[in-house]
């Protein structure tokens, strides 16, 4: 593309608050990969219909969700930041996808079973084919890797499914994307039960560090955390809830796992909570007042948006019309 850059594609719901799962989970990879790639963050607003919103609160939140991505440290000029629905090629491209995915394929995704149990009353076609909007994502930029946590892995397999039996039947048409999955933090778990992964939905509030906690919130959630009888700081199967405070550790401090643990050889659970509470404060607190700032800056924000939607709905709209065309179906006349 532009540059002769890769291409990087990712983004996130505009459901529930963020919690420091997606930060360290994908958010933290976006920010070491945004200068080398040519990247689009897509605040995904279609995919958070899936769920009843109500509609004055999910707007915000959608705005809120791009305003973070921008005081985390994305860079709006360089990157593309937009939203998802403002592209309408994606949901067209999702719906000539949905020709070529199998029923059965979407049966046998983990998340669809999980979120079915968890909204018994609201199991929507949309919940059952969200893979492949998130595969008409994806493969309308050309996206040669996608950086997620490993809850999406499976996602992007069915991605690259969808994508390389179309090319089968069409011709090269997508670029078959990679997953690019972080080495630390890739899946932190809750705090309150190390076995199930951290997340905005869970409604245990102490499970969850939300990326709008205050410092006091974030220090009495360390030290609620579910730990183990015995007193060892090491990382290993055993012990998940030091395990998972060790993987936010080290992954808040950029360090290692070996480090983290020589650090506190011989401490107490007690010291080892604080310093992980702290650990997460410092990535927070500059977050927090830098998006607050940008609150105020609406014109900036409006400025941003009207940009990135257009250059978004560029690059999307060529790898649609050649869709169509491979088709068959009809060109407008001009
Ligand atoms: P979403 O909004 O659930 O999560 C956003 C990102 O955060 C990661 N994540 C985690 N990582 C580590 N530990 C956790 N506890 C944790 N919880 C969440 C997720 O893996 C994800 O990378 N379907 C996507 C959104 C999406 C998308 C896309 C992503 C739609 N289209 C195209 C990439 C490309 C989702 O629901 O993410």
């Amino acid at each position: 593309m532009l540059d002769d850059k890769k291409v990087l594609y990712s983004g996130m719901q505009a459901t529930g608050n963020l919690t420091l799962g997606n930060y360290l989970g994908a958010l933290k990879n976006w920010l070491t990969l945004k200068d080398e790639y040519e990247c689009f963050w897509g605040v995904m607003d279609l995919h958070s219909l899936t769920v009843r919103q109500v509609p004055a609160e999910f707007r915000k939140r959608a705005r809120n969700l791009l305003i973070l991505y921008i005081a985390a440290g994305l860079d709006p000029k360089a990157n593309c930041i937009y939203f998802q629905s403002h592209v309408s090629a994606h949901a067209e491209l999702s719906w000539l996808l949905n020709c070529f995915t199998y029923m059965g394929e979407l049966n046998r995704m983990t998340q669809f079973k999980d979120k079915a149990a968890k909204h018994a009353d609201n199991i929507n076609a949309g919940l059952f084919t969200y893979p492949v909007l998130m595969a008409a994502d994806i493969l309308l930029y050309q996206a040669d890797y996608v950086p997620i946590g490993k809850d999406q892995k499976q996602h992007l397999e069915i991605t690259r499914d969808i994508a390389e039996r179309f090319n089968g039947l069409y011709g090269d048409v997508f670029t078959i994307p990679e997953p690019y999955i972080g080495k630390a933090g890739a899946k932190i778990m809750s705090l309150q039960d190390p076995s199930k992964k951290m997340s905005k939905s869970d409604e245990n509030v102490n499970g969850s560090i939300y990326l709008m906690d205050d410092a006091d919130t974030v220090v009495r959630k360390c030290k609620r955390a579910v730990t183990d009888s015995d007193s060892e700081i090491r990382y290993a199967e055993e012990k998940p809830g030091i395990s998972n405070l060790l993987e936010i550790y080290s992954s808040c401090m950029n360090k290692t796992i070996e480090e983290a643990e020589k650090e506190f050889d011989g401490k107490g659970y007690g010291d080892f909570k604080l310093a992980v509470a702290e650990a997460v404060n410092s990535v927070l607190g500059p977050m927090q007042t830098e998006y607050e700032r940008l609150q105020k800056e609406k014109d900036f924000i409006d400025g941003i948006i009207k940009e990135n939607d257009e250059k978004a709905a560029y690059y999307a709209n060529k790898t649609l019309r050649k869709v169509r065309k491979k088709l068959g179906l009809t060109e407008k006349p001009r």
